[in-house]
């Protein structure tokens, strides 16, 4: 299984449902329809009305962070897994280097994808490295820091998706070489396995994928989807992903 997954980031109001209904239709008719799963992931203001509509449809609602506390707590502006479950969330992202550069330490993640996979929702745990560790060519054991911090053996691995993001990829248009992201996909699935001590869970990666450079990922084989920013808040944009990746 592949995986197609949008991150809105503070994108979107209640209208912007009209860009996932065309992705939705486009995914309900694509003859390469189960091959691959299609998930975008809209702002807290939008998770009920979007899980709602999408619900019996072929698009999964996820969800951008959730909080590392569960149920109900006195934290302002906070919302736990137990919450985004209640309105019919699926997915959530943790751990994107937005998030961690805000403060999200590795204990907090380790907290949040506790309580994200007991409250059943798949986890999309993200990682990179950023410029300054590349250039110092630190990032084989920044990556696998950040994994074995946060991920252990008793977690239920077959909710739980790593999503490669390269810091210095993100929202600038490059891209890493074919051949550093493959060894480094293999290198984050050898510690995965280290981890869960069988299989490696699937490995998505992130930052500036578009309907081109898709073309090149796809050689790679060890990728098992993508996350994709920018590009998923154009129907046009993310279903030319999805149409190049399997052309
Ligand atoms: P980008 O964002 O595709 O715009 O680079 C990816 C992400 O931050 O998840």
């Amino acid at each position: 299984m592949k995986y197609f997954i949008g991150n809105w980031k503070m994108f979107g109001i209640p209208k912007s449902i009209n860009i996932l209904k065309r992705i939705n239709t486009f995914c309900s008719k694509d003859k390469n329809r189960n091959k691959y799963k299609a998930i975008v992931t809209p702002p807290y203001t939008l998770l009920e009305t979007y899980s709602n509509y999408f619900k019996t449809k072929h698009l999964t609602i996820g969800s951008q962070n959730c909080y590392q506390k569960d149920k109900f707590s006195s934290n302002t502006a906070a919302v736990s897994p137990y919450m985004l479950k209640s309105v019919g969330v699926k997915y959530t992202l943790i751990g994107h280097s937005d998030n961690r550069s805000e403060g999200d330490t590795d204990d907090i993640l380790k907290e949040k994808v506790k309580l994200a996979l007991k409250n059943n929702l798949k986890v999309v745990f993200c990682i990179g490295e950023n410029k300054t560790q590349k250039k110092n060519k630190t990032t084989f054991n920044i990556l696998k820091r950040q994994l074995t911090k946060v991920l252990e053996k008793k977690l239920n691995k077959n909710n739980i998706i790593v999503a490669y993001e390269p810091i210095w990829s993100i929202g600038s248009g490059k891209i890493p070489s074919s051949d550093d992201l493959e060894k480094t996909i293999i290198h984050i699935k050898n510690s995965l396995k280290k981890i869960f001590r069988k299989k490696s869970p699937a490995v998505l990666y992130g930052g500036s994928v578009d309907g081109n450079n898709v073309k090149i990922f796809k050689k790679i084989t060890q990728i098992d989807g993508f996350l994709i920013g920018g590009a998923s808040k154009s129907s046009k944009k993310f279903i030319d992903i999805i149409k190049n990746y399997y052309r």
